[in-house]
């Protein structure tokens, strides 16, 4: 590649990392990774791009894994892990191999982190980590008659004394164990303490570095987003996953309906996968939001070159009434949008007759990158909301093509005497729309 153009790319890049650079710090993420992570040769690049994120100023709280090194070690005493009813069993033995593989893991990555990362630009940059009891666990008992022994879930995290740590500028480094107040310990998974540490300390991200490119679809495709409902349908459906991406799509679920803002499921074998995932706007893995109102907001005047790019497909193909730049200029305060990360990916306009304490909904569309993950729906939602603030009492739309989309979402078919006379002067004849209302 020219000199020049590596340049410009470098340049380009640069400028369009920015806004999450700003947009992260102080912010709080839990990512998480399994022992395989550790074991691997790459680790210290993984690690490298953590001390990285800590010089930018986010909080951390890392949940590793263990299990390789768990069966390892049993392995070398003849034994293995047990597992009913997909639940591990954990013996005597295998607490021992817990407890042993856990406290090395955790040795190993404090080594990495203190290294300060020799022969890179980030030497010198003196990372503290801590590590704690964190973490209360309680037995899983006695479950269909098989005993669970050393076996846990997590009980409470506490996420005061986690906070204190990460107010203090340390990076917080959770092991899949737990104590509990009798003084024993837990065997449990690092998704389940990386999704309930996640909630309590209602982190901006829970991040699950897996062994696998992240959700697939049925066509093989990589899912690049997947909003809360469309997430929690997934797994109800019971559509095919990776064993590798169960666990953490169930944890990302979880962890969003308590309030993390957005979950991310990456591909920990590719080199930078969290600076890719976190400093681009499509990431490389899957997206797992919470809020779909997030940048939900009124369109302004800057907004209008942002509007025509999303609808202007739709206009070509003949599903929305062209509209030029000049009357958009003047329309453009109608306009509702929602925005992510700086791109508009859904619009919809409301043209009240407030004499009629009625409104027009049109111009209603999503990008094609965001469609079917329920954009649409909430937007309308959020249009039938605002008119009921305004003290409207009655919404129309007039569409060629969406009638199925609006019917099953309450509008019923009327005719053009449902509209206000001075909505029906401008009717245009030769599109033959047809007109669905609905009482708000
Ligand atoms: N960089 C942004 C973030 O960290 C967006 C990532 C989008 N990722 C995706 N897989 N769609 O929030």
């Amino acid at each position: 590649m020219p000199p020049q153009q590596t340049d410009t790319q470098f340049v380009a890049w640069f400028r369009h990392s920015s806004p999450y650079i700003n947009a992260f710090r102080g912010r709080t993420f839990v990512i998480t990774f399994g022992g395989e992570a550790v074991a691997d040769e790459c680790f210290p690049g993984l690690i490298h791009d953590v001390a990285l994120l800590n010089s930018l100023g986010v909080k951390l709280v890392l949940v590793h894994g263990a299990r390789p090194q768990i069966e390892q070690r049993l392995r070398e005493r003849g034994a293995e892990l047990h597992y009913v009813n997909g639940l591990r069993v954990t013996d005597a033995t295998a607490l021992a191999c817990v407890k042993e593989a856990a406290g090395t893991v955790r040795v190993e990555i404090e080594a990495l982190l203190s290294m300060g990362l020799a022969n890179s630009p980030m030497a010198g940059a003196r990372l503290r980590v801590t590590s704690g009891n964190f973490v209360t666990a309680k037995p899983l008992g006695i479950r269909a008659g098989v005993d669970y022994q050393h076996t846990g879930e997590v009980r409470r995290v506490d996420a005061d004394g986690i906070r204190q740590r990460l107010d203090d500028g340390a990076i917080v480094l959770l092991s899949p164990l737990g104590y509990s107040p009798t003084g024993e310990v837990f065997n449990l998974t690092a998704a389940e303490v990386a999704t309930t540490a996640a909630a309590a300390l209602q982190a901006d991200k829970l991040i699950s570095l897996v062994e696998h490119k992240g959700i697939i679809d049925g066509r093989r495709r990589l899912v690049h987003q997947l909003t809360l409902a469309a997430a929690a349908g997934w797994l109800s459906e019971g559509r095919p996953l990776a064993e590798e991406v169960a666990a953490p799509l169930s944890g990302a679920v979880q962890a969003c309906r308590q309030g993390v803002r957005r979950a991310h499921i990456l591909d920990r074998r590719v080199d930078g996968a969290l600076l890719l995932e976190l400093f681009t706007r499509d990431g490389i893995g899957t997206m797992i939001t919470s809020d779909i109102y997030e940048g939900t907001r009124r369109a302004t005047i800057e907004d209008i070159g942002g509007v025509l790019e999303l609808i202007q497909p739709l206009e070509t193909a003949g599903v929305l009434v062209a509209r030029s730049r000049e009357r958009l200029e003047i329309e453009i305060e109608h306009f509702t949008l929602v925005e992510r990360d700086g791109t508009i990916i859904a619009c919809a306009a409301l043209y009240p007759f407030p004499e009629k304490k009625a409104a027009e909904l049109a111009c209603l569309a999503v990008h094609a990158d965001y469609q079917r993950l329920g954009y649409g729906a909430a937007l309308l939602a959020h249009m039938e909301n605002e008119a009921n603030l305004l003290g409207l009492t009655r919404l129309f739309v007039l569409t060629t093509r969406t009638a199925h989309w609006f019917l099953e979402r309450g509008y019923r078919a009327g005719t053009l005497k449902d509209l206000p006379v001075a909505r029906r002067r401008l009717y245009n004849f030769q599109r033959n729309s047809r007109v669905y209302a609905k009482k708000l």
